[in-house]
């Protein structure tokens, strides 16, 4: 799962806030607007069961709170840092007024509520970090005077409508409202997003087609569109994206042709659960980055290319539940040309229309397969004694075929799965 890991440590990437070590807090005592605001911030947090609040107190300069770091020159309050506090309350409107903000992180707590139209007072804002809370209503269209902002990460909330006048926000590298309740189109003017590295929109309730002018972020790294619309033909022209992942959709179409020479850096491209049809296409083998190819439950037809042994970070096949293949001698050659990629784990292609023999071969001998599933298609005669070579293995399913043996007795040392 290389790729896609490492692109939600990006969204989950913890910021260090400086914080500042308050020798200056006597000189500066008493910017009182940064206060009062904060005080409020505090007075609206009802449950604060981990007692980081209880520092909010006379006894020290805010700058000195836990969380509130202050910018060194003006000693404003520039950063809000109460990531997994388990605080419980709403955001008061008069974070608005902490206007040296640069850095919010609410993540993981239970804040309720709208994010205020305030924020848009917050023109020095970079990061508002509010994944995993229980903000709710609409994303606050003011946000939209925030142009500094390079991150929003407000993952796992309630969020509604996305409003289309975040197209000012030219400095945004990284957008995420995914598994939120956003409803109706992505705006066509996020398109102008030019910065844009990462846009995670998965599981809402958006209506299609994607907008084609998304296919002018060419600084896109990865696009996660999962469980909502279409997916534009435009993004297959985004030579810098790694990561794709659109599964579960009513995409329909088929791949092009030439989309492994269009995404040469294509780590990850995750497209199960749609409605794709044609043939896989041969160009994917010169995709060489690529190690997640997921295109399980589509309707795709053809043979399978014999020419991704020269995906030598390939980990993941995934072509099951599709209409593969001819029912004939040929079909499964792919298998013998997959003998020398080391880094293939899963190879699965259930529930196709794949017929003949298992090619007869020899599996490199570092091989790492370790699930296998080939099991409702219409192979034929004997087992082949290669499936003894797959030292990793742990899954193996060979039902609803035509073996002439049944595999168990060839093969006592796996779990087998016959349904
Ligand atoms: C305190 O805040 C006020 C109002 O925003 C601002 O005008 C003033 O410059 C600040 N003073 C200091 C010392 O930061
Ligand atoms: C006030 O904050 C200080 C730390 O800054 C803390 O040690 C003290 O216990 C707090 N007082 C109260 C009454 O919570
Ligand atoms: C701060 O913000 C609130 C709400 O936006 C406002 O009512 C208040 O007057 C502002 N100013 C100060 C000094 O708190
Ligand atoms: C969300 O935050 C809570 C703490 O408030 C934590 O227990 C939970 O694991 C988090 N969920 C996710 C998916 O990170
Ligand atoms: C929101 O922005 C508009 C200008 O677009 C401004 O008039 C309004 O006062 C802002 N609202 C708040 C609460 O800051
Ligand atoms: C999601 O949005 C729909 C339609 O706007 C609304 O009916 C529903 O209550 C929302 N769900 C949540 C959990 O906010
Ligand atoms: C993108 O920005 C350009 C230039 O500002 C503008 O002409 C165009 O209408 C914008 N596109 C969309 C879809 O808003
Ligand atoms: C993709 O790029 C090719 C070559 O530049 C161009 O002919 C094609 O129209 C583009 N497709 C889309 C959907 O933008
Ligand atoms: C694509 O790969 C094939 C071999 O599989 C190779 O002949 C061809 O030159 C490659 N094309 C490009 C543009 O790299
Ligand atoms: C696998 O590698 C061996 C040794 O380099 C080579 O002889 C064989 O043709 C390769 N097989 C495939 C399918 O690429
Ligand atoms: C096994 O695969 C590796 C890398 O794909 C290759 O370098 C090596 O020659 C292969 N070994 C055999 C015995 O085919």
């Amino acid at each position: 799962m290389g790729f896609w890991s490492s692109s939600l440590c990006f969204m989950i990437l913890i910021l260090a806030f400086n914080q500042s070590q308050g020798t200056s807090a006597a000189r500066h005592l008493g910017n009182e607007t940064d206060l009062l605001a904060i005080l409020d911030f505090k007075d609206k947090i009802s449950q604060d069961p981990n007692g980081v609040l209880s520092s909010w107190n006379n006894s020290q300069h805010h700058c000195q709170w836990q969380g509130v770091s202050c910018d060194g020159k003006h000693q404003r309050v520039s950063g809000l840092n109460l990531l997994g506090q388990d605080l419980f309350g709403y955001v008061s409107s008069h974070i608005g007024n902490l206007t040296f903000l640069k850095f919010i992180n609410l993540r993981h707590n239970r804040f309720y509520g709208e994010i205020p139209q305030e924020v848009g007072q917050l023109t020095r804002l970079r990061y508002l970090k509010l994944t995993n809370n229980s903000f709710g209503g609409e994303i606050p269209v003011n946000l939209s005077h925030c142009i500094q902002l390079k991150v929003i990460d407000a993952l796992l909330n309630r969020l509604g409508g996305i409003p289309f006048e975040l197209d000012s926000l030219k400095n945004l590298e990284g957008l995420s409202f995914g598994k939120n309740n956003l409803t109706g189109e992505i705006p066509r003017s996020f398109g102008n997003l030019t910065s844009l590295r990462q846009i995670y929109l998965s599981y809402n309730n958006l209506k299609g087609p994607i907008p084609q002018e998304l296919g002018q972020l060419t600084s896109l790294y990865s696009i996660g569109v999962d469980a909502n619309y279409f997916l534009p033909s435009s993004i297959y022209n985004i030579s810098t994206l790694a990561g794709i992942s659109a599964s579960s959709n009513i995409l329909q179409g088929n791949l092009p042709a030439n989309m492994g020479l269009t995404l040469p850096n294509i780590q990850d491209f995750l497209l199960g659960g749609n409605q794709i049809e044609g043939t896989i296409p041969v160009s994917l083998a010169n995709a060489s980055l690529l190690e997640q190819l997921e295109l399980s439950d589509n309707m795709l037809k053809g043979q399978v290319p014999t020419n991704f042994g020269n995906l030598h970070n390939l980990q993941w096949l995934g072509i099951g539940g599709n209409i593969l293949g001819s029912n004939s001698a040929g079909d499964l050659d792919f298998i013998a040309s997959l003998s020398n990629s080391s880094n293939l784990q899963s190879l699965l292609f259930r529930g196709n229309n794949f017929g003949g023999k298992l090619p007869a071969f020899k599996w490199n001998s570092s091989n790492m397969l370790d699930q296998l599933d080939l099991g409702l298609n219409q192979i034929l005669g004997e087992v082949p004694l290669w499936l003894r070579d797959l030292n990793n293995l742990y899954y193996l399913a060979t039902d609803n075929n035509f073996f002439s043996v049944p595999i168990p007795n060839i093969l006592g040392k796996f779990q087998m799965l016959q349904e």
